[in-house]
């Protein structure tokens, strides 16, 4: 039966249609043969509801698959620090004070599945996308300064032991632990993992960093290397384990309500921007490599520069369109923003664009949150979905290719002096030298608080306690290298954690309750 029969207006503003324009004059009801049924194959309306329905989520992120976004802008302060920017780079979205640029953030978190719960230790992401007047620049940070591994090679094996084990489906703290032993320069992020700073109260109350080191290069093809900070105004806030358990009974999408609940209200979330700067070398003086992601580089030497703020002020009309879709990398730069030789960054660099292609598909940048907001002008063309040409207006159509004298795209002109770095070397397999894996997490506990001490060795007794013993000594060993009250506290929490019964495989980080084991730590 037609729910609608006596209306014949049906082109009003509010009428369902299909997705081929026609008016839906029956939406609750397939057709049947009788009202009892059975249903008819050219059942075209319903066919198409449904299967487009079967459709509707894409892969979810490899990682950072849960989070949140909003939009905003950037406005520059024209200096880096005291000295003018230009003196460090020509990139035109910091150059003149008060300089708005429009930007998209997605906070996350990293290791759980698109709808896990807020409150889980684990770094948070924290991906700027900057719609500059140049294209899109991309800052794809963290909350934390630091990260778990140097070298792109071991990413999917570190993902993999996060995870959850491929056989129970359940995040284990023993393979966390298995592949931080063994990977002992992971001991600084775990440091601060485990410390309070591994749960943040939520997203508009942490900073970010954008973790690898990158180069600034001026109009004269000089460049410096730097890094780049987030610092909220809002203060910084993070949680303890049971803070973060009380939160979760009640809610675990507390910090994506947080972030909304404050731009509808109109309480803005701001952060300041920094740098911190190096001469483009080696730096054979200091006692860590400044292309380490594992360390941090300390702020008497190396000075926070104040380069601008940003404020988030608009939620996204569309949580799939905006947050799920959009796609930042590390490869998406401005002029005057350049790479390092960060062996994370050049490895992560080909990894977002490459997951991007399968996750959104092929033409993922020609999506309004992905495209730049001066239409590019390519002589790419086709491709799954792909939506529009994107060729210059007075672009011959003919002509999808370049160099041409009919009518084609030119090159640009090169904006100031190429930066062209002379690199010699073998080629090798081998990490760094100056690996020093331990003495910046003894500073980061020094640095502490002495409840965010407390609660880092309690933390990370109560995961280890599950532990292999071998797991265990490895980890006192590190602790202990990095600084003797650190180590010392945790050889003696995990020898009372040992005398109590009470764990089992397949346990979450921070489950410290734990069911009965068939296995503890002492029959391994
Ligand atoms: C997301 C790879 C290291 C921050 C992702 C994604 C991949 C990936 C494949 C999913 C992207 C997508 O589906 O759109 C890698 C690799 C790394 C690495 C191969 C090391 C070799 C890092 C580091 C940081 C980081 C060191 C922190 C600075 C992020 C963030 C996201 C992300 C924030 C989420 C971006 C968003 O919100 O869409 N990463 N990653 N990653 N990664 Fe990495």
């Amino acid at each position: 039966m037609n729910n609608n029969e006596n209306d014949t207006n049906y082109e009003t503003d509010e009428t369902l249609t299909t997705r081929q324009g026609h008016p839906v004059t029956n939406n609750q009801n397939i057709r049947t043969v009788g009202n009892r049924g059975p249903a008819t194959l050219e059942n075209y309306d319903f066919i198409e509801k449904i299967s487009h329905f079967d459709r509707e989520r894409i892969p979810e992120r490899v990682v950072h698959a849960r989070g949140a976004g909003a939009h905003g802008y950037f406005e520059a302060t024209g200096m880096a620090g005291d000295e003018p920017v230009s003196k460090y780079t020509r990139a035109k979205l910091f150059q003149e004070k008060g300089k708005q640029t429009p930007v998209f953030v997605r906070f996350s978190s990293v290791i759980h599945g698109g709808h896990s719960p807020e409150t889980l230790r684990d770094p948070r992401g924290f991906a700027t996308k900057f719609y500059t007047e140049e294209g899109n620049w991309d800052l794809v940070g963290n909350n934390l300064k630091v990260f778990f591994i140097r070298d792109a090679m071991k990413f999917p094996d570190m993902v993999h032991a996060f995870k959850p084990d491929p056989l129970t489906n359940i995040q284990d703290a023993e393979r966390f632990f298995d592949f931080c032993a063994n990977s002992p320069e992971s001991f600084h992020m775990v440091t601060f993992l485990y410390s309070p700073w591994g749960i943040p109260a939520n997203y508009r109350q942490m900073q970010g960093s954008g973790v690898n080191t990158y180069k600034w290069v001026n109009e004269k093809g000089e460049a410096v290397l730097v890094k780049y900070h987030w610092e909220p105004k809002q203060g910084i806030k993070n949680l303890t384990q049971k803070d973060a358990e009380e939160i979760q009974a009640k809610n675990f999408n507390h910090a994506t309500q947080d972030l909304y609940d404050a731009i509808e209200r109109g309480d803005y979330p701001e952060w300041e921007f920094y740098v911190q700067m190096m001469s483009d070398d080696d730096h054979p003086e200091l006692d860590f490599d400044p292309l380490d992601d594992t360390k941090l580089w300390p702020e008497d030497q190396f000075p926070f520069k104040l380069i601008g703020k940003m404020v988030l002020n608009k939620n996204p009309e569309d949580y799939f369109n905006e947050v799920e879709q959009v796609a930042f990398g590390t490869g998406v730069l401005v002029d005057g923003l350049d790479f390092s030789d960060d062996k994370m960054l050049q490895g992560r660099t080909f990894s977002y664009s490459d997951t991007q292609r399968y996750r959104v598909g092929p033409n993922y940048l020609q999506l309004p949150i992905n495209a730049p907001k001066k239409q590019s002008q390519t002589n790419q063309r086709g491709g799954q979905m792909s939506y529009y040409v994107d060729k210059a207006p007075g672009q011959n159509p003919h002509i999808n290719y370049e160099p041409s004298d009919l009518g084609g795209l030119k090159e640009a002109k090169q904006s100031g002096k190429e930066y062209t770095p002379m690199i010699k070397g073998n080629l090798v397999r081998e990490s760094i030298d100056r690996a020093d894996n331990t003495k910046q997490a003894g500073h980061t506990y020094r640095e502490f608080e002495s409840w965010e001490q407390a609660e880092l060795v309690s933390n990370l007794v109560g995961d280890l306690s599950i532990c292999a013993k071998v797991i265990q000594d490895k980890m006192i060993a590190l602790a202990e290298e990095a600084d003797e009250d650190y180590g010392r506290r945790l050889r003696e929490g995990l020898s009372s954690a040992r005398k109590e019964t009470g764990t089992h495989k397949g346990r979450p980080l921070g489950d410290k309750d734990g069911d009965d084991a068939p296995q503890t730590a002492e029959d391994k």
